[in-house]
């Protein structure tokens, strides 16, 4: 990895495209000490307050071929709920990838991809202690009671993120064991909306591609996209 670290940026995921584009090759990694405009999921806005949280992305020219870059996800979500793991007992997966404690959100993350090359936009709640009730979040100082290194979780996440970034094709199987340990969601009954339409049913696991397997009418269905998926 390269690491670059920027006092400001608008969001790591959209300063990091631009260096893509201009040719950076994989591995860098944009840090952003305050975001002006970070992104999350279905265009909600990610906040990171200044100093106190991680906000980065990495830049990756994947081998492997397209159909399978959605796997990413599921690489760093486990990458994360790991790196986290080396300050917490144990830390869940709400596929396709948001981490969590108890219910509460730690970490956010936010693949895209360019023609060449995949975006991986990872914000981890390190430091911060007050969250609004709504957000239903927490950082890893609230869970551990002491203020954490940043540096520290972000080599322990990247160390994660390189041994499963490379495991989208080939020890798949491998990944997929450490995210159905992890998963937040099976046995839940859960609604989500599909293509416009409300679904609702309950989580079954996770099958071979990184699918959802969600038991609808009767028969069991794999979701490979879907807007949030809640738990009722
Ligand atoms: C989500 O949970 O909806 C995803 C949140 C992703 C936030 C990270 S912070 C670093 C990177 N830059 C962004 O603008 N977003 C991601």
């Amino acid at each position: 990895y390269r690491i670059l670290w920027r006092e400001k940026v608008t969001s790591t995921n959209d300063e990091i495209r631009i260096l893509a584009g201009q040719g950076m090759s994989e591995g860098l990694v944009l840090i952003g000490e305050e975001q002006t405009a970070g992104r999350g999921r279905r265009g909600a806005a990610w906040f990171s307050p200044k100093g106190e949280n991680l906000a980065f992305s990495v830049l990756l020219r994947p081998r492997a071929p397209k159909h399978l870059w959605s796997r990413f996800s599921l690489a760093t979500g486990l990458a994360v709920a790991e790196g986290l793991e080396r300050f917490l007992p144990m830390a869940a997966i709400k596929w396709p990838n948001d981490v969590l404690i108890d219910d509460r959100k730690i970490a956010g993350i936010l693949v895209e991809a360019g023609a060449d090359f995949v975006i991986i936009g990872i914000g981890i709640n390190v430091n911060p202690e007050k969250f609004p009730d709504e957000l239903l979040a927490t950082s890893l100082k609230k869970e551990c009671d002491r203020e954490i290194s940043r540096a520290e979780v972000l080599l322990e996440v990247l160390k994660r993120l390189a041994k499963y970034s490379g495991r989208i094709e080939s020890d798949f199987e491998e990944l997929l064991d450490g995210v159905r340990q992890r998963c937040a969601l099976t046995g839940k009954q859960v609604k989500f909306l599909q293509g416009g339409n409300h679904r609702s049913g309950r989580v079954k696991g996770i099958g071979s591609s990184g699918e959802l397997l969600v038991e609808l009418n009767g028969s069991i269905e794999g979701i490979i996209q879907a807007d949030e998926v809640r738990v009722c």
